[in-house]
């Protein structure tokens, strides 16, 4: 009896011990993934909704005007991208990319600063007449005027699933839409330096750290001044933290890409490798 007992307890000692190496294995062998589904399912939880494609990018503008009494101004970038290049507003002009930062009031743009610089008459409906203000101050008609005229200008473009609904990249690229670069002589932006040509990786040591980025694409509507040195450091590698949460929050990449250009849900235009598993 003691015998058979013994050779329960070893065997039993000895399965044991098969049992913990296999989930030891187990867990070796997992890991990488779990680690990632973990994480995609946080990522993926924290992005909010896309929204209706003509919202997306739309900034409203109410500090002042409530005080006023006046309705708020509705600044489009749909609208206007199509024209000019991010860096007329957010060089050129001296716009921020921070909403409510440049602090436009009436005096500024009735002598000719921000939104004053175009809209005088000339180029764009004016600040001055009396018919305009309605334009800018949108009430619900206004509103639904633009969502109308985004409806038939978005029909015309490429398609996404996110953000505008517009493959923007594709518009430039295929010439569809062709924004000047400056609106003066005296702002003339400089070429890409040739070593600034290739795009390049953006390695962390994550195992999922395909994601490269392009100066030459980027260069193409913006200036240096827009993301160096306030979000990103002019070092390779130099960025700190740059991990996906940061960017969803609107960190690096996501000072843009969660607000005017396409944003995260999109994975797979930045994660070449991945599908979009987020859904709209
Ligand atoms: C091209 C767009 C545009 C047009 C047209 C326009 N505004 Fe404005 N207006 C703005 C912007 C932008 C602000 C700043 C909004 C904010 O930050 O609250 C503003 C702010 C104001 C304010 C707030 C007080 C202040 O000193 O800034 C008043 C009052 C105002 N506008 C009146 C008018 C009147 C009256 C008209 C028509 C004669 C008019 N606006 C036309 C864009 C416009
Ligand atoms: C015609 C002028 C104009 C053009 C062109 C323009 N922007 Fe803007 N942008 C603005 C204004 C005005 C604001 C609001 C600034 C403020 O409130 O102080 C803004 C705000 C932003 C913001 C912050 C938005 C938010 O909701 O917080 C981002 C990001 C931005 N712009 C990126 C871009 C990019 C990228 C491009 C080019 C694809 C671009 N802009 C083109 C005028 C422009
Ligand atoms: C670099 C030139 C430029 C600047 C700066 C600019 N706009 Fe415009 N805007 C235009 C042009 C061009 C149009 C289209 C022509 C027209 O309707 O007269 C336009 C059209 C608009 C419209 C009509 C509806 C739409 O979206 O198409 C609104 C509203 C508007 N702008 C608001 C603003 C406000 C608010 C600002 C400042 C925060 C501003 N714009 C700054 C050039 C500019
Ligand atoms: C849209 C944003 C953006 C614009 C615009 C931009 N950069 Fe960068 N730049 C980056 C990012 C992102 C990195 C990588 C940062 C990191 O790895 O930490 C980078 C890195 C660099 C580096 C280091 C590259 C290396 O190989 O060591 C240099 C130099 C640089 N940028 C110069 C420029 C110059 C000059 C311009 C204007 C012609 C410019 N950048 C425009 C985002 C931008
Ligand atoms: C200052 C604004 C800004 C910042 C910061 C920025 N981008 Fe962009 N990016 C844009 C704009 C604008 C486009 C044009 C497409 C659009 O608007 O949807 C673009 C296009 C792209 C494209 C081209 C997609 C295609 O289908 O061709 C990729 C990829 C991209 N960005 C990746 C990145 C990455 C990665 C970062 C961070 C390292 C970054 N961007 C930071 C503004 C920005
Ligand atoms: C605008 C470009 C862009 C888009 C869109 C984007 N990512 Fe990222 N992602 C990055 C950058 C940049 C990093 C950090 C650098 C790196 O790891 O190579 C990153 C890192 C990650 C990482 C590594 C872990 C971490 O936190 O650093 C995961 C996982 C990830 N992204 C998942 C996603 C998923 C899922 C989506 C879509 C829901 C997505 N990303 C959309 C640019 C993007």
């Amino acid at each position: 009896m003691k015998s058979v007992l013994k050779l329960y307890f070893t065997g039993f000692r000895k399965s044991i011990v098969y049992l913990l190496l296999l989930i030891t294995l187990f867990i070796c062998i997992d890991s990488s993934q779990a680690i990632d589904r973990f994480e995609l399912g946080k990522i993926i939880n924290t992005i909010p909704p896309n929204g209706p494609f003509w919202k997306y990018g739309n900034v409203v503008m109410r500090r002042k005007t409530k005080k006023a009494g006046m309705s708020p101004v509705v600044f489009s970038h749909w609208s206007h991208r199509q024209h000019y290049t991010c860096r007329v507003c957010h060089v050129d002009l001296a716009m921020s990319m921070r909403s409510g930062d440049t602090g436009i009031t009436r005096a500024d743009y009735t002598s000719g600063k921000y939104c004053g610089a175009c809209h005088d008459g000339r180029v764009a409906f004016s600040v001055k007449e009396s018919t305009n203000c309605d334009r800018c101050h949108m009430k619900e008609k206004e509103l639904q005027d633009l969502e109308n005229q985004f409806n038939a200008f978005a029909s015309r473009l490429p398609l996404t699933n996110f953000g505008n609904g517009i493959n923007w990249s594709d518009c430039l690229s295929n010439g569809l839409i062709k924004p000047v670069k400056s609106i003066s002589s005296a702002n003339i932006p400089m070429s890409l330096p040739d070593k600034l040509r290739n795009p390049m990786k953006l390695g962390t040591a994550t195992a999922r750290s395909d994601v490269s980025f392009s100066h030459e694409d980027h260069f193409a509507e913006m200036d240096c001044s827009n993301c160096h040195p306030d979000i990103f450091s002019i070092k390779k590698k130099g960025t700190e933290d740059f991990s996906m949460d940061r960017n969803i929050f609107g960190n690096f990449c996501g000072a843009c890409h969660m607000l005017v250009a396409f944003p995260m849900n999109d994975c797979k235009r930045c994660h070449t490798s991945m599908s979009n598993i987020s859904g709209v």
